[in-house]
């Protein structure tokens, strides 16, 4: 069985309250993902050795909240269980992008989700529907910071604590929302350790999901157990036009200078702000600006911590 029985649903304790919640307020619910057979070590094994190199991100992560220390690895000639074990015990994360491609398996089961959320949310439509799996180490983190789509994470073994900050300008600043949008970063923006004191902070254990609103800054910090979990991502139109305008301001301010920009996703200025965000990628300028990884790391479950150096190149 690969997808949860219809009768029974994903979502095994959603209420008629979370339709008004879902995207304007963090909402935990309990999901079956784990019954169809597709989340268990060995099945996550096959799909590592099935992932092509564009497929995959390997990272490295410290232990201080502070600190960046984040390197880029490889996967070469070991099995898919020993990539999960070397994880186990190493501090090492990995991300296996968009699994719906790499095995039809997991696409059914994402249309599943989105069809239950589109079923129990009225007027939501969602496209560019996403699923990444995540395996990481015991005790590690995933540093603060924000993504550009409709995003839920999906526990399916260990567990790991979630700190969901306020979606506002005092814990992310619409500079370094454009700045994630036109990929000028992977993703981090500043972060102080105040801003835990305002935290919704929830323990996630296998079975359990969390939504939160759109830009809603987050980290992770794993218990210690390895982690294996998937996080969801959608757009809907008002998803994409906030994207639109944003990333159009980021346009008009790198070119022009402009300042005090509208963020509304509404009205007539979205329209030329879409069309220089077209421009923008048409004449290729995002490519250039964006940020290379530089892989210097081999994932090898003999050697300390499971990395081997390697001579470095650019993916
Ligand atoms: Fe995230």
């Amino acid at each position: 069985m690969n997808v949860v029985s219809q009768d029974l649903g994903v979502l095994s304790d959603w209420q008629d309250k979370h339709a008004q919640l879902f995207d304007r307020q963090n909402i935990k619910l309990n999901h079956r993902l784990r019954e169809t057979g597709l989340f268990t070590e060995d099945a996550i094994g096959q799909l590592i050795e099935k992932a092509a190199p564009h497929q995959y991100s390997l990272n490295t992560m410290g232990f201080q909240k502070d600190v960046n220390e984040w390197r880029h690895g490889e996967i070469q000639g070991i099995s898919g269980r020993e990539v999960i074990n070397t994880i186990r015990a190493g501090r090492l994360w990995l991300n296996l992008f968009r699994i719906m491609e790499i095995d039809s398996k997991y696409d059914r089961v994402l249309d599943q989700i989105f069809g239950e959320f589109e079923s129990f949310i009225p007027g939501l439509k969602t496209f560019k529907r996403n699923i990444t799996l995540l395996v990481s180490s015991p005790k590690i983190q995933v540093y603060y910071h924000a993504d550009i789509q409709g995003q839920s994470l999906w526990q399916l073994e260990g567990k790991k604590r979630v700190y969901v900050y306020p979606a506002n300008d005092a814990f992310l600043t619409d500079e370094s929302i454009e700045k994630i949008l036109m990929q000028e970063t992977e993703e981090e923006v500043p972060y102080q350790t105040w801003y835990d004191d305002h935290a919704e902070v929830h323990d996630l254990e296998p079975g359990q999901m969390m939504h939160w609103p759109l830009y809603g800054p987050h980290r992770v910090e794993n218990h210690d157990c390895l982690n294996i979990s998937v996080t969801t991502e959608h757009w809907t139109r008002e998803i994409r036009n906030e994207f639109a305008v944003r990333y159009g301001n980021g346009v008009l301010r790198r070119i022009f200078g402009l300042k005090g920009l509208s963020t509304r996703p509404k009205g007539i200025h979205v329209y030329p702000k879409a069309a220089a965000t077209l421009a923008w990628k048409r004449l290729k300028f995002e490519k250039a600006r964006q940020v290379e990884k530089k892989v210097d790391f081999r994932l090898d479950p003999g050697s300390k911590e499971g990395i081997l150096d390697i001579e470095p190149y650019l993916k």
